[in-house]
């Protein structure tokens, strides 16, 4: 059966080693029958959340803040997983990605127990280094917080230019992890 995946894709370099990651991934998806719809945040406007509590009116346009979050909302909606890609930013995920995300709590103020919606979830990462140990552990609080389950991490270490990331066996892993979804 084919799914709905949403990809956040956080990194600013548009052929980076996120995206290759992101492409490698989205190839195996397609192929195995999937839907994918991918979010380029770096040229969306989109802000960061004002933390006013007062979003979850409109389900379609849950934030009081109107910017490019509304294109993303009723995809997130219909996504089965949601997928977040990013460069390692100091230990942990880019301001992009932060951002956008931040801003889905406005979905879960639609529900007056603030649960957010169910679904599985996927981490994509590049890094000059291998210092991901601080992103997984949020990740994985993220995941028992949001009641999700992620089906795997794809952290390619040891890339920092644009290019880097040719031939290595992460891409491979990507792939799979994107064909390994019916
Ligand atoms: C602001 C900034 C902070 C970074 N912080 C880290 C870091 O903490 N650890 C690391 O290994 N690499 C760090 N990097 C390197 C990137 O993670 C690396 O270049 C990555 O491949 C970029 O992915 P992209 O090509 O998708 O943009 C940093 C890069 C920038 C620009």
């Amino acid at each position: 059966m084919s799914k709905k995946i949403i990809i956040l894709n956080g990194s600013p370099r548009k052929s980076g080693n996120t995206a290759a990651l992101i492409s490698a991934f989205t190839t195996g998806a397609e192929e195995a029958g999937n839907q994918v719809t991918e979010f380029f945040l770096d040229s969306m406007n989109i802000r960061g959340c004002k933390g006013c509590f007062g979003g979850g009116k409109n389900p379609d346009r849950p934030c009081v803040q109107k910017d490019d979050m509304d294109k993303i909302y009723p995809v997130y909606k219909e996504a089965e997983i949601v997928v977040l890609a990013t460069p390692l930013y100091y230990w942990t995920i880019s301001g992009q990605l932060k951002c956008a995300f931040d801003r889905l709590f406005a979905v879960a103020e639609c529900d007056p127990n603030y649960r957010n919606p169910p679904k599985e979830c996927a981490l994509l990462m590049a890094a000059e280094g291998s210092g991901f140990e601080e992103t997984l552990y949020w990740y994985e609080r993220l995941e028992k917080h949001l009641g999700w389950k992620s089906i795997g991490k794809v952290l390619c270490g040891g890339v920092m230019g644009v290019g880097d990331i040719e031939g290595n066996e992460k891409l491979e892993e990507a792939r799979k992890l994107g064909a390994s979804i019916q």
